[in-house]
């Protein structure tokens, strides 16, 4: 195992030096292995670089699968704030035990904010003060995170701040930033994928007014649709790989865990009735270590409005919609391309048999649609990596550390102790991120534009985005700017069992 954690200080234009990388952005496949020291497996024949490192494993429901697009669409309760002055939104989420239906006819316990699963929805505005008080009644710590927040480090939901059972903690949300479709979810330090798995997470939908001034489908024909799968045990219950199972029962499934029953909003393979219009649906991949991609059968038009951080600069019309855990995609659907009666599914294309499906949704009738897509929706800053002033290198690897196998970051395991990276406030910076095997990274505080994906250059105007999947061996060069707070945050893998396993870093902006 290589570590290196390689800062380079511009003004400096001197082609890159490590091994392996050519001047320039771009990274190949082989390129990128060797930078991990797979080189040489590579070369061998019939055997993969990579054979051995653990993939994502699917853990089976003992309870039978529920047929699929029998129930409806639930749409998760909007929250009111308990008090509301001049400057301030005030908010308390509740999280306790619940019992809830999920499978027709078995009851499923859940941890869940305000007792459910997922937790009510925010809708809460660009540039005023929210305050969220989260008040923990389980009886294990939790950590609550805003997902997508530009947001001061002492809210931030750091993996150590907890909040302990019988106790709160008020989380301040300036929202100094952008309309985009946000979540919150349990940040918990080595549990944030069994806390996730049993219900702690739910939608934060920050809105604005260039948002609001454009014509886009809106009030019951914007669906926010929260997609996560998980598997049931014969009584109900959600089973999840833990030490208590006996030894190796966890690291079985390091590799994450895959649910076979896909839930939206909290129910299995929903289906939806929609009108002969447009429908802005919030996409939204809350699962653990399942990714996605999405499309509609028979056929049809994904139109991407909105990315992790908010309005694109333009449509993008799309036949398929690729998302990996935590990241989202506001789309817009025609449903006028379709009859009366008919059925539109929404298929994950990456999953089998049931795994396959997600959603139905049945046109039911013919509506007035005073919706449009603008051809112009926003407007978004380049940022130019001529004035990144630092290039770091973030190696996402499975590693042997003390005996056990986690995953690792620079060759490191998570430690809260420890600051891999100190960004200046203000200052623009290149994160060359380099894979294994896929991970998911996510970056907290600073939302970042993609410069190159093995070495191609996305084209197109430039996006916002928090989390971005790096494939099998690959690298994904990113460029942020780090403004608004100095502090700690992190950098992690949003595979949450990967997270779970010490894959995450922290940074201080100083
Ligand atoms: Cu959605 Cu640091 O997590
Ligand atoms: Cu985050
Ligand atoms: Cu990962």
């Amino acid at each position: 195992m290589t570590i290196r954690a390689t800062t380079r200080t511009t003004p400096d234009t001197t082609p890159d030096t490590t091994p392996g990388t050519t001047p320039g952005m771009a990274m190949t496949r082989r390129q990128a292995l060797r930078l991990l020291g797979l080189g040489a497996a590579l070369s061998l024949p019939g055997c993969s670089a990579l054979a051995g490192t653990p993939l994502p494993q699917l853990l089976a429901s003992k309870a039978p699968l529920p047929a699929p697009y029998a129930v409806p669409l639930p749409l998760p309760a909007v929250a009111e704030p308990y008090r509301t002055d001049a400057g301030t939104d005030y908010y308390e989420l509740v999280q306790r035990p619940a019992e809830v239906e999920i499978l027709p006819g078995l009851r499923t316990p859940i941890r869940g904010y305000d007792g459910r699963f997922p937790g009510p929805t925010i809708r809460a505005r660009s540039g005023r003060r929210t305050v969220v008080r989260v008040t923990n009644r389980l009886d294990a710590p939790t950590v609550t995170h805003l997902h997508g927040g530009h947001t001061p480090p002492e809210s931030d939901g750091y993996p150590t701040d907890l909040v302990q059972p019988g106790t709160h903690r008020d989380h301040v949300y300036p929202l100094e930033q952008r309309a985009a479709t946000l979540w919150y979810h349990d940040h918990r330090m080595d549990h944030t994928g069994p806390q996730v798995w049993r219900g702690l997470a739910g939608f934060f939908l920050v809105g604005d007014d260039e948002e609001e001034a454009l014509p886009l489908p809106s009030g019951e024909r914007d669906v926010p649709l929260l997609i996560c799968d998980r598997s049931f045990n014969a009584d109900g219950t959600m089973p999840y790989p833990s030490r208590h199972d006996g030894p190796g029962a966890r690291e079985a499934f390091m590799g994450g865990v895959l649910g076979d029953v896909i839930l939206v909003n909290g129910a299995p393979w929903p289906w939806l009735g929609v009108d002969r219009a447009r429908y802005r649906l919030r996409l939204l991949n809350a699962s653990n270590a399942r990714t996605y991609e999405l499309a509609l059968s028979p056929g049809g038009v994904l139109t991407q409005i909105g990315s992790d951080g908010g309005l694109l600069a333009a449509p993008r019309p799309l036949r398929q919609v690729r998302l990996a855990p935590g990241e989202r995609a506001d789309v817009i659907v025609d449903f006028a391309a379709y009859r009366v009666g008919d059925r539109v599914e929404l298929r994950n294309l990456l999953g089998e048999g049931p795994q396959a499906r997600v959603l139905r949704f049945t046109v039911e009738r013919d509506a007035r649609d005073d919706s449009a897509i603008p051809a112009t929706l926003s407007r978004v800053e380049r940022l130019d990596p001529a004035k990144a002033e630092v290039t770091r290198d973030f190696e996402f690897t499975s590693g042997s550390l003390h005996g056990h196998t986690g995953w690792l970051i620079n060759g490191r395991p998570f430690d809260a102790a420890r600051v891999d990276a100190r960004p200046k406030l203000g200052q623009v910076e290149v994160w060359r991120l380099t894979s294994d095997v896929a991970h998911p990274v996510h970056l907290h505080l600073a939302p970042f534009q993609v410069l190159s994906a093995g070495g191609e250059r996305p084209g197109g105007p430039p996006e916002w985005k928090d989390t971005v999947e790096l494939r099998e061996a690959q690298t994904v060069e990113i460029i942020t700017r780090f403004t608004g707070y100095r502090g700690r945050y992190v950098l992690h893998c949003h595979n949450l069992e990967h997270e779970d396993m010490a894959m995450m870093s922290t940074f201080e902006v100083i």
